[in-house]
């Protein structure tokens, strides 16, 4: 008997892949990596001799992941009981659609942002409403119509702040403004904070509908070992203690690493003021470049538009010279005309900027011939 096994599947999944993600790979080849978002840094001190030193894979995690939560809760001075940890951010966000979500919810974003929002909430069957953000350089938030957008069937709103791929921060107002207009959870999330110099952690404590989330993959350099984690109102954690995955899905060595790192945090400190200062210094010389338009950015990457209708072959020919960064041809998202840069190490960015620079004559030279 031949069956559809598709039959099968959940009514509400679409087979096609939700979420693109950066071009390059990792492999043999040394190629200049400025897809990801990923820390150029390596491991701190005290978190490379656990990595030398580890033995102890036989053995299971700590189940609810008590140390590490402590280690977060002391970072960001909450009771570790508020704290839910996760293999990634990523994984913190699917333990909130297991708490939130059933098909037919709905979750308001405002895009262009991570792309993870809408792909993973409508794996669990929510529907997304989007309110865009305004266009570029502003890129601001529609305060109004996000809280317009929210109805009774809506179970959370996501902000993402500073924004990724704008790389920009909304006005405190403007977010206080839909976390208080609002009675459900407001999500807000912090991947990029330590490279602002802002977070609103203090809503977490001020406002009982506030989720902030934060990842250990950014400024702590950790993104392979797969560390987030959020910092979850007081009553929903013995719903959360029951939708997280046993051991949180954390190793037990990245649970360790993670621990180490924030033993030095004065390295991490120094590796995001490295790259808040390389960050300057790369929107300066993409300014200076003909006709390139950087936007500001809080995060550790700049996005910025070109002189062109259609980025790809730029994004291409830096390809070809093993520069890989970010392009989004997402519909209505108008950015087709920009591209992402992360911030790498000195001579990562400076490899960027002469390989942007030479494309840019390039293709102006082969318009020229062709016009
Ligand atoms: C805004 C935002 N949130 C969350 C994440 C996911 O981070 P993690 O590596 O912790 O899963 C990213 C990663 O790029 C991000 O840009």
């Amino acid at each position: 008997m031949t069956t559809d096994l598709t039959d099968y599947v959940r009514s509400y999944l679409t087979p096609a892949a939700g979420y693109t993600p950066g071009a390059s790979r990792l492999t043999d080849r040394p190629v200049i990596r400025l897809d990801w978002n990923e820390s150029p840094w390596p491991l701190s001190p005290t978190a490379e001799e656990v990595l030398m030193n580890f033995r102890r894979g036989n053995r299971y995690p700590d189940y609810s992941q008590a140390p590490l939560r402590k280690a977060l809760g002391e970072y960001v001075g909450f009771d570790p009981s508020r704290i839910v940890a996760g293999a990634g951010l990523d994984d913190v966000f699917m333990t909130l659609a297991m708490l939130l979500i059933e098909p037919g919810d709905e979750v308001v974003i405002a895009e262009p942002t991570f792309g993870i929002y809408r792909s993973l909430f409508t794996l669990h069957g929510a529907v997304i409403r989007n309110v865009p953000l305004g266009p570029a350089p502003e890129f601001a938030l529609d305060v109004n119509g996000m809280l317009d957008a929210v109805s009774d069937k809506t179970k959370l709103v996501i902000l993402c702040n500073p924004n990724n791929p704008t790389g920009h921060l909304f006005p405190r107002e403007a977010i206080e403004q839909i976390v208080d207009g609002v009675s459900c959870p407001v999500a807000i999330d912090e991947a990029y904070a330590e490279f602002s110099g802002i977070d609103h952690l203090d809503l977490a404590e001020s406002r009982n509908n506030v989720i902030v989330l934060r990842t250990l993959s950014k400024f702590a350099g950790l993104a392979g070992f797969r560390v987030g984690y959020g910092i979850f109102p007081e009553v929903l954690v013995p719903y959360l203690q029951r939708v997280t995955p046993a051991f949180a899905n954390i190793t037990t060595l990245s649970a360790e690493i993670a621990i180490a790192s924030l033993h030095d945090l004065d390295y991490l400190k120094a590796n995001r003021d490295r790259i808040v200062t390389e960050r300057m210094r790369v929107i300066v010389a993409l300014d200076a470049l003909p006709d390139i338009q950087p936007f500001p950015s809080a995060t550790n990457f700049v996005l910025f538009r070109l002189p062109v209708a259609d980025s790809t072959s730029v994004l291409d020919a830096l390809a070809r010279h093993d520069i890989f960064i970010r392009r989004y041809g997402t519909p209505g998202w108008r950015l087709e005309d920009c591209l992402r840069v992360s911030i790498g190490t000195t001579a990562e960015n400076d490899a960027f900027l002469a390989a942007l620079s030479a494309v840019l004559q390039e293709q102006s030279a082969l318009e020229e011939v062709t016009t």
